[in-house]
């Protein structure tokens, strides 16, 4: 159990009022400078149940003091959204570049928070030199992963406990997806990637991250098998499960079921990368339910240990700020989204500082 601070007093000001327009005319990428700028002063205690985390950009943390506030005064994990991607750290073969990457991790532990490693294998956001060459063969992949992975873990060791190993691997039939690593090294890839990293570091935890797997169905299927594959080499420690959903979502019993059947392999589970795509016709209410939903399955099952927000306000969302997919709006003020997920999760409240 983890205590953090809610804050209250959400009423927009007239500097918030100004950051609305200017949101409003020029789309989430105009005034991220100003993103949080005047929102929520004053707080209370709230006892989370389950520790929350949320995906955090730097730029905007550097361009906007508010937003950077904002995340440490709400949640306790802190993802770094794109910053520890390999695009980011290894822009030229053999050269990394952490400095973007050590600001923003030094900067949550200075402040208190845990960060979660997101991502070490995937086949997105790769950089160019590797994206654009030729078909790797078995050797040279295996060589630029593993010193990419050894190279990475070894950097931020001690300083980040926990990392999604690889991400995404399978399509939705359950088939996986016949990535670069996969075409070079086949379906191993991702056994060569947990043995390297539980190798190079074993204090940190391990996990796999996937997307559409939080009902059950051949997607949630093969990875379970990968897991439980990768549980008897004891190469995995935690599996995340993404959520990126639209009202209704899945019902709370299923994914608790779903959840479960992951936890019973002895990994932790986590819901890592949450928010709710609505579109124009769908209230906020509805969206609510589902984030009440996925906090109840989640605060259900014992070994669900944290969840995770992909971005926390709207004024910031891979989605787009028209989907309104986070538990702040784009005033950084709470949705019913957020007053549903405190409510699910909290313990006891108690009076204002
Ligand atoms: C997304 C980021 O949010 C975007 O800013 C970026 O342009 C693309 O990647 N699944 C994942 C995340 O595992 O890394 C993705 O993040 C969203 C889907």
């Amino acid at each position: 159990m983890t205590t953090f601070v809610a804050r209250k007093g959400w009423v927009a000001g007239p500097r918030a009022m100004i950051v609305a327009v200017a949101l409003l005319l020029g789309g989430c990428g105009g005034a991220v400078d100003r993103i949080c700028h005047g929102a929520a002063t004053g707080g209370k205690q709230f006892v989370s149940a389950v520790p929350l985390g949320a995906a955090v950009r730097w730029q905007h943390v550097k361009d906007s003091p508010a937003y950077g506030r904002f995340f440490l005064d709400h949640y306790q994990w802190m993802t770094p959204e794109n910053e520890l991607k390999m695009d980011a750290l290894e822009p030229e073969r053999g050269r990394f570049d952490f400095q973007t990457a050590d600001a923003m991790v030094n900067w949550a532990l200075a402040h208190g928070k845990h960060v979660h490693g997101h991502v070490l294998i995937w086949d997105s956001q790769l950089p160019n030199w590797l994206a654009s060459s030729r078909p790797l063969d078995r050797a040279s992949a295996l060589r630029i992963m593993g010193t990419y992975i050894r190279t990475v873990l070894r950097h931020f060791r001690g300083r980040i406990g926990e990392w999604d190993v690889v991400n995404e691997a399978f399509q939705s039939d359950g088939s996986y997806k016949h990535n670069l690593w996969y075409k070079a090294l086949g379906p191993d890839y991702i056994g060569d990637a947990f043995a390297i990293a539980r190798a190079t570091d074993p204090h940190v935890r391990l996990c796999y991250n996937d997307d559409g797997i939080e009902l059950p169905g051949p997607h949630a299927d093969a990875a379970l098998a990968l897991v439980k594959a990768l549980r008897v080499r004891d190469l995995i420690d935690c599996v995340g499960f993404e959520t990126h959903v639209s009202p209704p979502g899945p019902p709370q019993g299923a994914m608790a079921a779903e959840l479960r059947r992951f936890a019973a392999t002895g990994v932790d589970v986590l819901i890592s990368e949450l928010d709710v795509r609505l579109t124009r016709h769908e209230s906020l209410d509805a969206q609510a339910k589902t984030y009440a939903d996925v906090a109840r399955a989640c605060r259900s099952v014992r070994k669900c240990v944290r969840i995770t927000t992909w971005g926390f306000t709207d004024a910031s969302s891979w989605l787009g700020s028209a989907a309104r997919g986070l538990p702040f709006n784009a005033l950084c003020q709470p949705k019913p989204a957020w007053r549903a997920l405190t409510t699910a999760l909290a313990t006891t409240t108690t009076t204002p500082r």
